[in-house]
């Protein structure tokens, strides 16, 4: 692993990240060095409700002790939030008990996710319809908004949206999860637009990012989906353009 890779000294905000691929990303992240808020709705092992488990996974070793203590006894820094993303006002705390223990957050992963409506659009309340959207969604933006100005001030920040193959290609009965994650796709846009003006200006015209990529940022790409990192990832196209495509025309 290159320095590039390193996390050392960052700080990240991982939601849902007592279980599955949350925990997964929360522990990933900090093996690279970063301390990890691990915000969750039920933090603790086997609390959870199943969300999103439609194939029944055992939970394994992994999940016998709370992401926040692995992190621990693996010799790294985390702490546990219980959180639930809907509510805006407990995420707003949340993110104020996240910078007052670790100073600031510089990366921010919304992971949490719930598919638990499963009917048509002609089946489907309400009510559940605007739950999966205020979790999956909502609860991303209440994330965002609570960290990315601090972020900006700082002048360096990261937000990884965890959406789904369903925002492409929607799963039969889920209106409201395919929605919202289509949705969560697209925030990634007027987030980058909205950068401060200073920065903005200092950039290059036609990206999102207004600056031109170097050989590097290519390099750095090419060489996670070279590595076995990457094993996953197959037969598909991963834009690395400074959000050229994501970009207005003009
Ligand atoms: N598992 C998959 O195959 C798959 C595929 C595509 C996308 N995803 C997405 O990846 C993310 C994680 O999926 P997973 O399979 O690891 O799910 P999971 O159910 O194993 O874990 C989800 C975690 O989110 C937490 N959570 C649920 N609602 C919450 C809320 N309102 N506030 C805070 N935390 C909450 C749960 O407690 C749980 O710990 C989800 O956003 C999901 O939509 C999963």
């Amino acid at each position: 692993m290159t320095d590039a890779w390193s996390l050392g000294g960052k700080r990240a905000f991982v939601t849902g990240g007592a279980r599955g691929i949350g925990r997964a990303i929360a522990l990933k992240l900090a093996e690279r060095g970063a301390a990890v808020a691990v915000a969750d709705a039920h933090p603790e092992p086997f609390s959870g409700e199943r969300y999103y488990r439609l194939k029944r996974r055992f939970s394994g070793d992994e999940e016998q002790i709370s992401t926040a203590d692995a992190i621990q006894q693996l010799g790294g820094h985390a702490m546990q939030l219980q959180l639930d993303v809907a509510d805006a006002d407990a995420v707003g705390r949340a993110a104020e008990t996240a910078r007052d223990a670790f100073g600031q957050i510089d990366i921010l992963v919304n992971n949490a996710g719930i598919v638990n409506n499963i009917a048509s659009i002609a089946d489907m309340t309400a009510e559940a319809w605007a739950h999966e959207l205020q979790v999956n969604l909502s609860g991303a933006f209440h994330c965002t908004q609570a960290l990315v100005p601090a972020m900006a001030q700082q002048g360096w920040g990261r937000v990884i949206n965890i959406s789904s193959v369903a925002a492409r290609q929607p799963g039969m009965g889920q209106p409201a999860y395919t929605a919202s994650k289509a949705g969560l796709a697209a925030m990634a846009t007027p987030l980058v637009l909205s950068m401060p003006a200073e920065l903005r200006q200092s950039m290059i015209a036609r990206t999102a990012l207004q600056q031109l990529g170097t050989p590097e940022d290519i390099a750095e790409l090419a060489g996670f989906l070279a590595s076995e990192a990457a094993r996953f990832i197959t037969a598909t196209a991963i834009p690395c353009d400074g959000g050229l495509l994501g970009a207005p025309a003009g």
